[in-house]
């Protein structure tokens, strides 16, 4: 409710302070008065600052408390990520580049803390969690301050540009059979987990991907195991049938790379299989590979500027290793989900001729990658999930690649098969 209301009051200062553009020649001139440039910056720091001094606090409080049963611990390693977090946000801020989104979620992370902190003090209440929920108290007061203070236009015009590039995108010239078909575009809720199954080939493998061919014409169904360190795998194993992958009978191993540490070996989970060909992220680089099932071959495409090896994984209370780009697919497409230091961390999603294996479509979203557990595509709108418990997931975010809409006011909650999800494939029939 707090959040909400928020929300609120910054597009309504906003809206209030429109910065025309002009249209001369060939470029767009806008004049900002330099007297908007007074943002509560001050505040901003005050803010990080705290997050950091209640991170010695709770320093101090975790030796205290170490031999308690008490779980500091995760406490303290969240508080480091979410201080590791603000970093980014300050790089952001001092670009001029936070935006509304940015503040939101960083107020969902301090009432995160508030809660964490909240616990530990009822179980042990001391003066060192009276004084964390007094600073985090502040801290969420100066969060509010800056919402409401805000009449930085330099953002507004930003998210403009980006708004009208991504319908530019869109405009771009597209096949046919990309429009989708679906009637009603945004998801209105999720229904309960259809599919509960181990993975077959060893327990010991607690990182890959599975699913059903991505081209729904293809009865088929798969699964994917990281083989080292959760990270590199070479086979996938295929069924032709739901009963075949229930039972995990009557399957083939195929070779997608003759070992794991092969130049066509898959690195990280975002593996799918579309039209029997498998995609993925290849060996080491910021590439797509795809190996066709039925050819045996393997052809790569070079994705521009992603962030791997762990610079833009999906995150929440720790970040899932691996995770640098996700691929999804529709009916329609294969859609490369991953972030850029040139779109300063948040989501880039582009969209991938299957066949042709070339980039046809970049859209450049608003959304941090690392604040979101995983993403996933139907209908050619991107959703992004966050944390809400072991048990539940919430979609808080879509982004609609058909009008280039950014939607952060979602809240579909949906239960999770295991805690420890981290690569969702949207398909209609599931969760529609
Ligand atoms: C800039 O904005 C301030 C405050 O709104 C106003 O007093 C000032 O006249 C403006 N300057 C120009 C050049 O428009
Ligand atoms: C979050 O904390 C965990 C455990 O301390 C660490 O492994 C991970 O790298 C941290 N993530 C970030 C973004 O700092
Ligand atoms: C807590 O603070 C009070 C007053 O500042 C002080 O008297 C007391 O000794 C402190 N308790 C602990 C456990 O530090
Ligand atoms: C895979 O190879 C088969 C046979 O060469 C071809 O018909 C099919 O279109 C290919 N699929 C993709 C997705 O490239
Ligand atoms: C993708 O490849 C096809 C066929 O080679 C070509 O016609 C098309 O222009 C390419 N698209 C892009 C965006 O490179």
């Amino acid at each position: 409710m707090f959040v909400y209301l928020l929300l609120l009051t910054v597009i309504a200062t906003v809206e209030a302070q429109r910065v025309p553009g002009l249209q001369k020649t060939d470029s767009c001139l806008c004049k900002i008065n330099s007297s908007i440039w007074t943002f509560p910056a001050v505040q901003f720091v005050e803010v990080t600052k705290e997050v950091q001094t209640c991170e010695e606090n709770l320093n101090e409080f975790e030796e205290k408390l170490r031999n308690t049963d008490v779980e500091l611990p995760s406490m303290g390693a969240t508080l480091q990520n979410i201080t590791a977090r603000l970093e980014v946000f300050n790089y952001l801020h001092t670009s001029g580049l936070y935006n509304a989104l940015h503040l939101r979620q960083l107020n969902q992370e301090l009432e995160e803390i508030h809660q964490i902190v909240n616990e530990a003090h009822l179980q042990n209440p001391n003066n060192e969690t009276h004084n964390l929920l007094s600073e985090l108290k502040k801290a969420k007061n100066d969060v509010r301050r800056m919402y409401k203070d805000d009449f930085f236009n330099l953002e507004t015009m930003k998210k403009r540009l980006q708004d009208l590039n991504n319908r530019a995108q869109t405009c771009k010239t597209i096949p046919n059979d990309f429009r989708s078909t679906c009637h009603q575009r945004i998801m209105t809720r999720i229904s309960s987990p259809r599919v509960t199954k181990l993975n077959s080939i060893s327990k010991s493998y607690i990182s890959g991907a599975w699913g059903r061919d991505a081209l729904l014409t293809n009865n088929r169904y798969w699964e994917h195991c990281l083989v080292s360190g959760n990270k590199h795998g070479n086979t996938i194993r295929v069924y032709n049938s739901h009963e075949d992958f229930m039972a995990s009978k009557n399957y083939k191993d195929e070779q997608i790379a003759p070992s794991y540490s092969d130049k066509n070996a898959v690195q990280g989970s975002g593996t799918i299989l579309y039209d029997n060909t498998v995609f993925y992220q290849c060996y080491e680089t910021a590439e797509i590979c795809s190996f066709n099932i039925t050819s045996q071959s393997t052809e790569r495409v070079k994705l521009d500027g992603a962030g791997i090896d762990n610079k833009f994984p999906f995150c929440y209370f720790s970040c899932r290793d691996w995770t640098d780009i996700d691929l999804e697919a529709d009916q329609d497409a294969v859609w490369v989900i991953y972030a850029t230091e040139e779109n300063h961390g948040n989501i880039v999603v582009s969209r991938l001729d299957p066949l042709e294996l070339n980039i046809t479509h970049t859209w450049k979203t608003h959304l941090f990658k690392r604040s979101v557990t995983s993403t996933f595509m139907v209908c050619g709108v991107l959703y992004a999930t966050r944390y809400v418990s072991n048990y539940q997931e919430e979609v808080f975010y879509a982004f609609d690649t058909t009008t280039g809409q950014e939607i952060n006011t979602l809240s579909l909650p949906f239960e999770k098969v295991s805690a420890g999800i981290a690569n969702l494939n949207g398909f209609r029939q599931l969760y529609i």
